[in-house]
């Protein structure tokens, strides 16, 4: 069952520890995402982003933009559009090429009615306020534009999640340890329509299951080193942790070959 008390919205939410911590440059980010370069079928989640937006002509934003990876892949294959990155985090838009603001999703600083399309990838889980920022894409999205969001099921990465646990109860001298934060938990493939629903009409949702195969322990270990920033939220010391994770990842792979991870992602094309 995830974790959906208040102190953990307000650790996945809190703007310091995401502009400071979490999002102040894109290590942790790059190293969530490379994980993908083990998936099969091997989604190409920018190419997929773009395709959703091949009818859109003129602006299009990107919210939560983080390292640029859209912008950048939406840069090269629709030069016609003209874009916008935003974040809450400076530090990780450092390094972002073109247009681009700190601003919060939740206070747009766009015009009604101002972009042909928005993107809203994998961050509408870290808002505070959730319905509020789906009212500011409405809001600032012509009257046939369209939003793409993405997200994760909460049924995804759930080895990770049992990994955590086996290797936190180690550290901690019981048979299971407490369970690891989840940072999408308010903001699930399952829950997505129906707070997207608020606002559009038309939400389709576009799954893409695959399995992550492993034969090195490394791009697990970054993977779950990923989460430092709330190191401090887990009932189970996060280093000790991590290294505990190390060496039963090396133990899996060294007996069975690999080690494998459910992937649950999916992306929701929003028209109103
Ligand atoms: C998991 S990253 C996703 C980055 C990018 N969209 C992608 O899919 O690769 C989440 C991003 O959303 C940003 N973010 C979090 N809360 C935000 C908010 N309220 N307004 C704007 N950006 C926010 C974070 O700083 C971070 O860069």
């Amino acid at each position: 069952m995830p974790d959906l008390s208040a102190a953990h919205d307000a650790a996945v939410t809190d703007r310091a520890r995401l502009a400071g911590s979490a999002y102040n440059g894109d290590r942790d980010l790059a190293a969530r995402q490379s994980l993908y370069r083990w998936q099969t079928p091997r989604y190409d989640l920018p190419g997929l982003v773009a395709e959703r937006l091949s009818a859109v002509r003129g602006r299009v934003v990107d919210i939560g933009c983080g390292n640029g990876t859209f912008l950048q892949r939406l840069r090269q294959d629709r030069p016609d559009l003209s874009l916008l990155g935003i974040d809450i985090a400076p530090g990780i838009l450092a390094h972002v090429p073109g247009p681009v603001a700190v601003a919060d999703a939740t206070r747009l600083p766009l015009a009604a009615g101002s972009v042909d399309g928005a993107l809203a990838l994998h961050m509408l889980y870290h808002v505070p306020d959730i319905p509020q920022a789906v009212r500011e894409l409405a809001r600032v999205v012509t009257r046939d534009g369209v939003v793409v969001a993405s997200t994760n099921s909460d049924r995804d990465k759930a080895e990770l999640d049992e990994l955590w646990r086996r290797a936190a109860g180690d550290v901690l001298g019981v048979d299971r340890g407490p369970a690891r934060i989840s940072l999408g938990s308010r903001f699930t493939l399952e829950r997505a329509p129906a707070l997207l629903g608020e606002e559009f009409s038309r939400v389709e949702v576009v799954e893409l299951p695959a399995t992550v195969t492993v034969r090195d322990p490394d791009p697990v270990i970054a993977h779950m080193a990923s989460y430092r920033a709330w190191a401090d939220q887990q009932d189970a010391p996060f280093d000790a942790t991590i290294d505990r994770t190390r060496a039963l990842v090396a133990e899996h792979i060294s007996r069975h070959g690999a080690f494998e991870i459910t992937s649950r992602a999916g992306v929701l094309v929003c028209r109103r």
